[in-house]
């Protein structure tokens, strides 16, 4: 046997080997080694392309990537051993013999490099990219993934699967996101492998020497990102992948859903209950009962005998509905989605042209290959029957796509855009195109409606479809706070918009962890609770009247923060940034923020510090990062950098506003749509420097804010020159509040000089002024811990020029 031929032995590692050949191309070069073929592409400043093939072609994911190469101004410099590419942020050095690559950043510090002897490397059909372990680096991201918030150490595999009562370290469940940062040397940079195949991710397990990522078939098609901050390479990703749109406002709000609820009797019954106990709600959620037989497009007329007067019902009392629909059809020769189906060729199908069936909750089933644009069409058009129902919002369910036994064979084949291909390639974005689908099926029936969709599975890019909760948790302590790692970690892979079943779906939830979950789920992007079939009610007043208390006021917290949450969203728009965001982001040099103690911790909506907690510690350590912190219940004052003790009984959660922030909120109200006081409460709290919060609002239904109906202005509080700035109002949408209040924190309401001050050329009397807190989620609310003393409000009209006012 010749040396040749045995390197092709695929039992053995095959190299990309030695550079032969290179050309330079629009957007970086292209060459040719011993064994392959690679492609280094600019695509912007921060972001650059590297692919790689056996043969000389690329076979792209056509689901994930959404942005173009753009000319950004690069150099290549050529040397003997090596090509050197520069952009205005990144220095990409491509070693020629053999062939690797090393990222520096423009100070010449190493961010990233390959091992040398493997870089790219295949082992039969699987590819890999080996990258040498950089010291003590740590390892964050990887969308919905189990586990520490560092992922160093553990390996983790992406293949979308349905998981009941998953533990709390077990891989993979229904979300692959293969895009990752890695933190070392006071630097940061991200990896998105943009191949849709099986893939691992090994950060350091059991060897010493590489991390790697490698895809069971297909090509090296990476995107290395670095810039300044994680914050900025997460923008970069998702400027990449796509960033989610403003969702409905009601879909913020509290969401209750069960399996099942049923029949429509109950259902209002328990639209009725929340609004009795004066618990803010804004979403029912339809489980698989709805449907007959589990059909989907269908109601069971026995249960639900006028679904459309039941939504009618519900709406007048102020709810929206979600309805659940499963990608399983029904095989049943008289049930027209099966027979449309196989009459336009939309289902997956064996490479022989049979259909493939599976079992799922409808008995056997044909699957809509939502790789098709025809099925997606098709799907869309047959959600008129939930739009002329009056539904509102879809929840893509058991996408992944899941079936009894799941084992699909890997045999079937998928249309994925015309490529044709099996189910080893098409499994991971199978989920992502059924969200699209509904996405764009709701804005077909609905064109100027923003579109809800919830869904489980899904890839790099979901969140432009969808929003995305973490599927069947479990009732216990662990879970609850693994849920919160598994949303942080979303949020650090693009997906903004995310929560988890508060209360847990498998199992009891016991009053205490009930009551800790709402708290914690407050702070959660998205706020549902949901429970499973034959377990007990789970209400939040189903546990006694300190938990139905308790959830309450947090509820009612949550509808107070809508001004802060919603801008938050808009801004989440724009910057592709998460509303929890991991410390890891903001702080990710700590090494504090990374320790167990402490890796649950998080910032929602930039301001708030949340340390969720077991429901049976009475009290905590807490981690502070640099800066100020008050403890938001009551303003006690805390400096940063240092470990503190918070007792912790059921009705505190320990969260902390940031010193030097804004925090904008309005009065409780029942649901989103429900008219509050119009008044615009900003607590300012007093520390250092200046930070501006942006307003954002806008009617929070239409797609109109995308032609201008929006009210948009910065305001910024300098604590220094303890100056309060409304910059100038952008767009043409009425603010809907019509007076500010100024609530001062950690400033001394006698120090403050209560002056005249001039406002956009009018002399008005501005007397502004609460101090201390109106936060207190004790049983009893109405009695403050603290006395909100002396607020006054001032008038503001929609106003277009800025104005300044000295406290
Ligand atoms: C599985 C989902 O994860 C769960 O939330 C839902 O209730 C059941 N399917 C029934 O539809």
């Amino acid at each position: 046997m010749t040396l040749a031929s045995k390197t092709r032995n695929s039992n053995r590692n095959l190299h990309l080997g030695n550079v032969e050949s290179w050309e330079k191309t629009d957007f970086g070069i292209t060459g040719k080694t011993n064994h392959g073929f690679f492609t280094i592409t600019v695509f912007e400043h921060d972001t650059i392309r590297v692919q790689a093939n056996q043969e000389e072609a690329y076979f792209p994911n056509p689901y994930s990537v959404v942005a173009q190469p753009k000319h950004c101004g690069f150099s290549i410099e050529e040397f003997e051993e090596l090509l050197v590419i520069k952009t205005k942020t990144i220095e990409v050095r491509i070693y020629l013999n053999p062939f690797h690559i090393k990222f520096y950043d423009r100070n010449g510090k190493l961010l990233n490099e390959d091992d040398a002897s493997f870089s790219i490397s295949w082992l039969g059909t699987e590819v890999t990219n080996y990258k040498k372990l950089q010291p003590n680096e740590k390892f964050i991201g990887l969308g919905e993934k189990t586990g520490n918030l560092n992922r160093a150490g553990n390996a983790y595999t992406n293949w979308n699967t349905d998981y009941f009562a998953y533990g709390i370290g077990d891989d993979p469940l229904y979300m692959s996101i293969p895009f990752y940062l890695g933190i070392h040397n006071q630097t940061a940079y991200g990896i998105f492998f943009d191949n849709t195949h099986k893939s691992v991710f090994n950060f350091g397990a059991s060897n010493n020497r590489f991390m790697y990522f490698s895809a069971e078939d297909g090509e090296i098609d990476y995107y290395f990102f670095h810039d300044d901050g994680v914050d900025k390479i997460i923008s970069a990703y998702t400027k990449l992948t796509g960033r989610m749109e403003m969702p409905p406002m009601w879909s913020l709000g509290f969401q209750q859903c069960r399996y099942s609820y049923y029949p429509e009797s109950e259902v209002l019954n328990l639209a009725q209950t929340f609004r009795e106990k004066d618990m803010p709600a804004d979403v029912i959620y339809l489980d698989i009962h709805h449907m007959e037989k589990y059909k989907v497009f269908t109601f069971d007329n026995e249960k639900f005998t006028d679904p459309k007067a039941m939504i009618a019902r519900l709406k007048e009392k102020g709810f929206k509905v979600v309805v659940i629909m499963d990608p399983g059809i029904k095989k049943e020769e008289s049930y027209a989605p099966f027979n449309e189906g196989l009459e336009k060729d939309l289902f997956v199908k064996y490479p022989d042209g049979e259909i493939y069936e599976g079992q799922v909750w409808p008995g056997w089933c044909a699957f809509p290959d939502f790789t098709k644009e025809e099925t997606r069409t098709w799907w869309g058009e047959k959600m008129k029957f939930y739009k002329d129902a009056g539904v509102d919002g879809y929840w893509t369910d058991m996408n992944e796509p899941a079936s009894w036994g799941q084992h699909t064979p890997n045999l079937i084949d998928f249309h994925y855009e015309g490529e044709l291909v099996s189910h080893r390639k098409a499994r991971n974005v199978y989920g992502m195109q059924m969200a699209k689908a509904a996405k764009e099926g709701s804005e077909l029936q609905a064109p100027n409606q923003r579109p809800f969709v919830l869904t489980r599975s899904g890839f790099s890019g979901i969140q432009r479809y969808a929003a995305a909760w973490t599927g069947d948790n479990v009732s216990s302590e662990e879970h609850m706070l693994a849920g919160v790692r598994l949303v942080n970690s979303l949020g650090l892979s693009g997906v903004s918009f995310s929560g988890y079943d508060i209360g847990g779906f498998a199992g009891e939830a016991s009053k205490s962890l009930f009551a800790r979950w709402m708290s914690i789920a407050t702070f959660s992007p998205f706020y549902r609770a949901h429970s499973m079939i034959n377990s007990c009610d789970s209400e939040p007043w189903s546990f006694g009247e300190e938990v139905e208390e308790i959830s309450r006021n947090y509820m009612k917290l949550r509808y107070q923060m809508l001004p802060t949450l919603y801008s938050n969203f808009f801004k989440s728009t724009q910057s592709g940034l998460p509303i929890a965001k991991s410390l890891a982001i903001d702080y990710p040099f700590d090494a504090k923020v990374y320790e167990e103690t402490y890796q649950n911790q998080y910032l929602f909506c930039e301001s708030l510090l949340i340390a969720p907690i077991e429901s049976t510690k009475e009290i905590t350590k807490v981690y502070l990062p640099e800066g100020d912190w008050y403890y938001f219940f009551n303003d006690q004052k805390y400096s940063g950098n240092q470990i503190i003790y918070v007792d912790t009984p059921l009705s505190y959660l320990p969260v902390f506003a940031k010193a030097g922030s804004i925090i904008a909120m309005q009065s409780a109200i029942s649901h989103t749509d429900a008219p509050h006081e119009e008044v615009l409460k900003l607590h300012i709290y007093k520390g250092k420097g200046s930070f501006t919060y942006l307003h954002y609002e806008d009617d929070g239904s239409s797609k109109d804010y995308q032609k201008a109906a929006f009210f948009k202005r910065e305001i910024t509080w300098d604590s220094d020159q303890q100056e309060i700035q409304f910059g100038a109002v952008e767009g043409n949408y009425q603010s809907a509040f019509k007076d500010i209040q100024l609530y001062l924190h950690g400033i001394d309401s006698d120090s403050v000089q209560m002056e005249d001050q001039q406002i956009n050329g009018h002399q008005e009397n501005i007397a502004f002024l609460g101090r201390l807190t109106e936060f207190d989620p004790l049983p009893d609310y109405s009695q403050p811990y603290y006395e909100v003393e002396d607020i006054h409000s001032f008038r503001i009209e929609h106003r277009s020029t800025a104005f300044k006012i000295k406290i």
